[in-house]
């Protein structure tokens, strides 16, 4: 079932609501550890979250299902399983599903991630095969091998969960919470002046699954991080420096694989953030959201109603937000609007560090 600021208890996070226009209270962080499935479409910020995933004792990393947009999806395919080597689980599920948006064409976006999706890096092919089970399979069986367990973090556009709500309509109730990096609540856009991402590549899946894992019917809604919070995780030189450092290497002259992976990999990254944000570091979006489907306290979201652009001339994929409530509908997304980067950014740090130096003696 998707979190929110339902009134329930799951699991040790209680979460009061008062109904339309609720503050999602700050939610408590969960004991134990987070059973995760992860989409992506890696993509170096990708990449970084599934090394955060990685290096993270409270998750529990089940699966990760790849879908197009940063780069096409076999590439995808490709880049995860090249970067979960990297971090030494070889073992991991990754699988394939729909290669295209429901119902437009595919852009990419070589530009930001570089033409293979991890910058000026390079990767050892990967060795680890390729699941034979659908994306949507896999999250379809997953969900209901573990009903009510499983937390969907979705790092790309949401094309494979789309085709797995279509295909098993009770998918939001058999899942524990939905945890969504995209849209664009009441910031600018960073694909077209109001839309991000994730929500412009496929804005169809995104409208199929905020209609169904927003049913008010359900215990809870998804929480969505936007460019709103997510922009505010900005990795620095210095903070690649300290990591490096901290793994006992340096970023200057890198030798362990994890770190040279990182130097290499966030060089293209930067540098596209100098040229078109204007500082030279970058936003990494997708380990924010993955630290916050460990961690919801390191958020704070409000209920809201949100409608995706499907038909606008200049909108389309923009998520429209109401803010005033003017349309007088039930909530049924949880937008983080408040976010501790500072907490999360020394924990990205201090956790792929404590990553790079265990793997830094092992050939990937
Ligand atoms: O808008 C940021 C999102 O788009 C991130 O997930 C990034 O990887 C790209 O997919
Ligand atoms: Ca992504």
């Amino acid at each position: 079932m998707a979190i929110g600021a339902g009134p329930r208890k799951t699991g040790g996070v209680s979460q009061t609501g008062y109904g339309a226009g609720t503050i999602a209270r700050m939610h408590s962080a969960l004991p134990g550890r987070v059973p995760l499935i992860v989409d992506v479409d890696t993509g170096i910020d990708d990449s970084l979250a599934l090394l955060y995933a990685v290096a993270s004792d409270e998750a529990e990393l089940l699966a990760v299902t790849c879908s197009a947009g940063n780069v096409d999806a076999r590439q995808v395919a490709e880049n995860t399983r090249a970067v979960l080597e990297l971090a030494g689980r070889p073992d991991l599920e990754v699988a394939l599903g729909r290669e295209v948006p429901l119902a437009r064409p595919l852009e990419t976006t070589p530009e930001t991630h570089g033409p293979r999706g991890i910058g000026y890096a390079e990767l050892p092919p990967a060795r680890m095969p390729l699941s034979t089970r659908h994306s949507a399979d896999l999250i379809i069986e997953a969900a209901r091998a573990r009903p009510g367990e499983i937390t969907m973090v979705t790092l790309a556009p949401l094309t494979n969960l789309a085709v797995a709500v279509l295909r098993e309509p009770a998918l939001p109730r058999l899942l524990r919470r939905l945890v969504v990096m995209g849209g664009s609540y009441r910031s600018p856009g960073n694909t077209a002046p109001t839309t991000e991402w994730n929500v412009y590549v496929d804005p169809e899946a995104a409208r199929v699954v905020f209609a169904a894992f927003g049913d008010p019917s359900l215990p809870a809604r998804p929480l969505a991080l936007g460019l709103d919070v997510t922009e505010r995780a900005k990795l620095t030189p210095e903070h690649l420096e300290r990591l490096a450092a901290l793994a006992g290497d340096d970023a200057a002259a890198p030798k362990s694989p994890i770190i040279r992976y990182l130097v290499d990999a966030l060089r293209f990254y930067m540098e596209f953030h100098s040229r078109y944000d204007g500082f030279y570091g970058a936003f990494i979006h997708d380990p924010l959201a993955l630290a916050a489907s460990l961690d919801p306290a390191l958020v704070r979201a409000e209920a809201l109603t949100v409608e995706v652009e499907l038909g606008g001339t200049f909108t389309t994929g923009e998520t429209v937000t109401d803010w005033r409530r003017v349309w007088r509908k039930a909530p049924n997304v949880d937008v983080a609007v408040e976010a501790d980067a500072t907490t999360f950014m020394n924990r990205f740090v201090e956790r792929v560090a404590r990553l790079a130096a265990a793997r830094a003696g092992v050939a990937s």
